[in-house]
This record gives structure tokens, sequence and C-alpha cells, in this order.
């Protein structure tokens, strides 16, 4: 499927969502933030030459207008599944609070899970640690796996973790083991992009968050070479229901990034909303906007930091560095 066009469109689409919601940015209403995102981006998306099919979206079709499970977008073209969140971290730009970003990620059919829109718990670590965490052994051996990894102390690893109640006895077992803590209002999606590339002071991610933002993170550790383990995990009966109707039946199954997102040409694309970690908010200036994007594709192996000025369309515009 790789075009280096077809990346680069995606680029204009999560731009599009990361400058409408920035709009919105400590106006205290994150559905409303949300909404606009969701517009733009898919009012963007029908300017891309694809065939393209919602798989990870705003939800099922009777819940969502727009960007739903199964929704087709694109003009026409290149078959292609699709997996969004037009705002990652709704709360964090209703707030002005740093790392909220619109995302997108995409791939050949079939090259990125359907996952049910509920819970995962999940681990997140950069290249040195792949393959040696497991999900499933306890957070002191996998602190101290990450921690030979790394060449380091487990003293000296940082763990990101949503600040929930539900992570009390995780918090207390990551205290334990004597790892430093980064507590999260929101967006373990690009908390996990973080925990993957080198030098940002962040090793891994652990918790209970989005399956959605799991498979997103899966794209993105592709081209990041790193590495997520995740478990789904049932908080209401409804959730029982919608993995049956999807044939899921254990709990027990340990999700690897290639199975969340399996698919050959992964293209990853996250735009900054607010300032974060890796990437710059979207900046308004009197003769434009500037946005940074993260654009990722597995397949050549790149990842690109793009920053754009749209520029007012006027004789007298003047573009600063
Ligand atoms: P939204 O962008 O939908 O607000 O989600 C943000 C987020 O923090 C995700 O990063 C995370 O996976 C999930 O919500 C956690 O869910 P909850 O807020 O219910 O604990």
């Amino acid at each position: 499927m790789h075009r280096d066009d077809l990346s680069l469109e995606f680029v204009r689409v999560v731009e599009r969502a990361a400058i409408a919601a920035a709009r919105t940015m400590g106006q205290g209403d994150r559905k409303y933030s949300d909404q606009v995102a969701v517009e733009a981006m898919r009012k963007e998306m029908e300017t891309v030459d694809i065939d393209g099919t919602i798989v990870i979206g705003e939800g099922e079709r009777d819940a969502a207008p727009m960007l739903f499970i199964g929704e087709k977008v694109g003009r026409s073209g290149t078959a292609v599944d699709i997996a969004v969140d037009p705002l990652e971290g709704t709360n964090l730009c209703a707030t002005g609070a740093p790392n909220a970003i619109a995302v997108l990620a995409a791939s050949e059919k079939g090259g990125l899970l359907n996952a049910p829109d509920i819970y995962m718990e999940k681990l997140v670590v950069g290249p040195s640690s792949k393959g040696k965490v497991d999900i499933d052994a306890s957070v002191d051996e996998n602190l101290k796996t990450i921690a030979r990894c790394l060449e380091r102390e487990v003293h000296d690893l940082v763990v990101v973790v949503l600040d929930r109640p539900r992570h009390e006895k995780l918090i207390a077992d990551i205290r334990k083991a004597g790892a430093r803590i980064k507590l999260i209002g929101d967006g373990d999606l690009s908390a996990g992009i973080t925990a993957a590339v080198v030098g940002t002071g962040i090793h891994a991610v652990m918790g209970i968050g989005g399956a959605p933002e799991g498979v997103l993170t899966a794209a993105a550790m592709r081209c990041l070479n790193g590495e997520i383990q995740a478990k789904l995990v049932l908080t209401k009966p409804a959730d029982r229901e919608r993995l049956d109707r999807m044939g899921i039946g254990s709990l027990d199954k340990v999700y690897k990034t290639e199975d969340l997102a399996p698919g050959k040409n992964v293209i990853f694309a996250a735009c900054g909303v607010t300032d974060g970690s890796l990437l710059r908010g979207v900046r308004f200036f009197g003769d434009g906007i500037r946005t940074q994007t993260l654009l990722m594709t597995a397949v050549p192996h790149q990842v690109r930091f793009i920053d754009t000025i749209h520029a007012k369309d006027d004789p007298n515009v003047k573009i600063r560095f």
C-alpha cells in the first residue's frame, strides 16, 4: 500500500483536526473540543484518494454520527483500514493541559485490529526492553527487566501511569519496587509513544486505559520498534456482550504489538494540539497557524517531524522562523 503522497495526505488530516481542537483549548468543554476535531478530520478525509474503512473510531454506528466503526471514508482509490482518535486527551485540550494530540493510523486491509471500545491493561516499553518484558509477570519483575535492559537501576526508571483510583495497587507496587512514577491525567497513547523514544526520560507505561488507544499505540510501536502488550479488561456487563458479539472468549489472551497492528504497511500520524513532551501544540499567530506532526511509516522505516506553517492567503503575509 505504501505511497509517500498518501502518508503526507494523512498529515493534512491530523493537522486539520488538531487546529480545530486547538481553537477550543481551555474552553472547558471536552465534548465540544472532540466534536470539532471529529468534524474537521472527517471533512479533510473526504479529499484523500483512498477507499478507507474506519476500524477504530468514535464508536459504533448508532452511537457516533461520524467516523463510526465501519464507515467508509475517502474519495476512492487504495483500500485502506483506518484507526482514528481525532482528539486524544479531550480533557487535556479542554483545560489547556499538555499532550493532547490528533491521531490517525492506517494500514492495508486487516492490518489494524478491530478492538472493542472497552478497557485494556497495557505495558508499553521501548526497543531495548522489547521481547523481554511480560505483562503476566509481576510489576517488580518487569521493572527489574527494564532496568537491566537499559543498564541502570530500578530507581532510575520513570513509569507513566494514568492517575485513576483503579491504579492504587499498581502505583503501590511500582513505589515498592523503587521506580519513579509520572502520574498523568489523560493520554496514555502519547505517553506510550514517549516511552518508545530514547532520551525522553520515560521508560514504560503501565496500567489500564482504552483499547482503541492500545491499537493506535501498537501502530506507533511498529514504527518506533517499541512494544505494547495488552489484555482486555471488563468493567461492565455490556462489555461481555460486546466481546461475545465479536467472538472474543478469553480475557487471558495477551495481545502483542503484531496482534494489535499486524499490517505490513503501517502509517502513523499525530499532530500536537497542546504542547507536549514530543510535539509542540498548535500556535496561532497573525499571519497563520503553525503545527507540528509526527509522521511514521513502517515501510520504508521513516520517522518524520513535520513543522508546517499554514500561511494566511494575504499578499503581505510574513513567514516567521
Ligand atoms: P479521551 O481522549 O477520549 O478523553 O481519552 C483520554 C484517555 O486518557 C486515554 O488516553 C486513555 O486510554 C483513556 O482516556 C482512559 O480512560 P478513562 O479516562 O476512562 O480512565
